[in-house]
């Protein structure tokens, strides 16, 4: 893609200010498509080489720009230099600039970059989507399931070892009401039938007996403190719910595209829990409260300004206690250089707080925890009511799919409606969901979401299906060899210019961990690609002339589809 350029710019800078081509070569951006422009550029910002003291800030910038830019040589790659307030821009030559982004991109998207052959790698553990065992699957586990995947496939397309970890809310009080009301209002049957379901009632139908009867919370008490005390029984019927639960959430992430390496939860941590409290104890950071509650300072000045509670006055430990544990027992046996968490923003001063009390007992590796928070989606009900199982949101939009897609002509044609009308549906909920910033709330409209016009997920899938119709038809030729001078056009030079970019979307998204970019990068591609259907036809032109073309748009659909694999969207062949 662009390293080509890259390169050759960069030389010429270590060849008049010395370093590296390293150093140069990440403060080269291309130039964003628009409307008026479509000279394929690049950028070098200025500022940035005045900060990494390339420019020194003692002479007058512009001076040294004009004069640096003087220096800069026009050769067969740059075709023009110029000086501008803050940049100097580098106009490439159009025909190497068709004939290196399609063979490069050719290959394999990612890998061929220079850009992002500069990021570091390792082993990166992502955690995500964690719900709570039978308590309701709210629209947040979603959003972290959708955010925390894209995440992991990110960082595992850029070339890092990527640990998945499910953090699942299988323990606490909730299991005391559910295994008091399991023994009064459960049935075996029932739970084998639809699992997540009957846990749910059951659970919802005994919260509402404890309102009125106080027996039942009694119940719940004493069923909880048998499991705390690890008694068989109880045990038992608490592992029972939780395999038969881990085991439909397991069908339901398949037909997502979702997949964990690591199953674990709270209730793991249950024990060693306590190991944490002891250590802390040892290294004299747990104090007593006057109410008897155990506590972490983590003020600056030892002031207890700011503090988190561990330990409640009977001993048992708390949620933030739990993931202390969890966090140490994840760096032992993953031996991760990143952890990332995914949760909703209202779990943000929870992560600070966690990351902090490693740091007070010494774990320097919690410099590189990072919490990803979200917004709130409001309005995310199906059918049935608000959501409760991802998997109603999911038949939800397959069902209004199938509908859409009845309407449509070309649909006759999909061998398996269901399958793509449930491809499809997923997408438009990811790419709805990804298009803004992740903190921002967002209110859940079905009609928009499923829109085939207009930024959506299923816009995405349609021009994908289209130009893979297209291939199908023409394509399967050697397309080794293509005239780049057929590829001069504004239109396709825009889509060039365009895929230029995407080594630099890839990493603006890595570095903010965000979708956004990606996304808009995705939709305006295909914006770029439905104007060039119009006015680059394969049919019918001169043999050379459609197959530089189809080779541009076999280059096009593969850029597609890897973009849309990383959010987490399984591209369809035909809708
Ligand atoms: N189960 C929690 C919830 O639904 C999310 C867990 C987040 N991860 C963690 N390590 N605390 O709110």
């Amino acid at each position: 893609m662009a390293s080509f350029f890259r390169r050759s710019v960069s030389s010429q800078l270590v060849r008049i200010c010395g370093g590296s081509e390293e150093m140069f070569i990440p403060l080269l951006s291309a130039v964003p498509v628009s409307k008026k422009q479509w000279t394929p550029e690049f950028r070098l910002s200025v500022s940035a080489l005045v900060c990494s003291g390339i420019i020194s800030r003692e002479e007058d910038v512009l001076t040294q720009t004009q004069r640096l830019t003087k220096q800069l040589k026009v050769d067969g790659v740059i075709e023009d230099v110029s000086a501008g307030r803050g940049v100097i821009t580098f106009r490439v030559n159009k025909l190497l600039l068709a004939q290196k982004v399609l063979s490069e991109l050719r290959e394999d998207p990612q890998v061929n970059s220079d850009l992002l052959r500069t990021l570091p790698r390792g082993r990166t553990l992502v955690e995500y989507s964690s719900p709570n065992i039978a308590k309701k699957f709210h629209a947040g586990h979603l959003r972290s399931t959708i955010i925390g995947n894209f995440i992991a496939n990110l960082k595992q397309a850029l070339g890092n070892d990527v640990i998945r970890v499910n953090y699942l809310g299988d323990w606490g009080m909730q299991f005391g009401l559910l295994g008091a009301g399991f023994q009064r209002l459960g049935s075996q049957e029932k739970l084998k039938e639809n699992a997540l379901q009957h846990l749910f009632e059951v659970y919802v139908q005994v919260n509402k007996e404890a309102e009125f009867d106080e027996s039942v919370l009694l119940d719940a008490a004493e069923f909880y403190r048998r499991l705390e005390q690890h008694e068989e029984q109880a045990l038992l019927l608490w592992k029972q719910f939780r395999e038969i639960t881990v085991q439909e959430y397991k069908r339901i992430y398949q037909r997502l595209g979702v997949h964990f390496d690591h199953y674990s939860g709270e209730s793991f941590h249950q024990s060693k829990a306590q190991e944490v409290l002891s250590d802390l104890r040892t290294q004299g950071l747990l104090k007593t409260t006057e109410k008897g509650t155990g506590v972490v300072d983590l003020s600056d000045q030892g002031d207890m300004s700011s503090y988190s509670t561990v330990v409640r006055s009977d001993g048992t430990s708390l949620y933030i206690t739990r993931d202390v544990a969890a966090a140490l027992e994840r760096k032992q046996t993953f031996g991760f250089d990143e952890m990332i968490y995914v949760t909703d923003k209202s779990q943000s001063v929870h992560f600070q707080q966690l990351f902090q009390i490693l740091r007070v007992m010494g774990h320097d590796w919690a410099n590189r925890c990072v919490h990803v928070p979200f917004g709130l989606v409001k309005g995310m009900s199906t059918r049935r009511g608000d959501v409760v199982f991802l998997e109603d949101v999911m038949d939800e939009a397959q069902n209004r799919m199938m509908h859409n897609m009845s309407q449509s002509k070309t649909s006759k044609v999909v061998s398996d409606p269901e399958l793509t009308a449930d491809q499809i549906g997923i997408s438009a909920i990811i790419i709805q969901d990804f298009k803004g910033p992740l903190m921002a709330d967002y209110v859940f409209d079905w009609e928009r979401v499923l829109q085939a016009q207009g930024d959506t997920g299923v816009f995405l899938q349609y021009t994908h299906a289209r130009l893979r119709s297209l291939l199908r038809t023409h394509g399967n030729q050697t397309l080794s060899h293509f005239n780049a001078s057929h590829l001069q056009d504004h239109r396709s030079i825009s889509i060039l210019q365009h895929l230029l970019r995407y080594d630099e979307v890839l990493l603006q998204s890595v570095l903010e961990l965000q979708p956004r970019n990606l996304v808009n990068f995705l939709l305006t591609l295909c914006h770029l690609v439905s104007a060039a259907h119009r006015d680059l036809p394969v049919k019918g032109s001169a043999a050379d002339v459609a197959q530089a073309r189809l080779h541009l748009f076999t280059v096009t659909c593969s850029v597609l589809a890897s973009g849309m694999k990383i959010l987490g969207v399984t591209p369809v062949e035909k809708m």
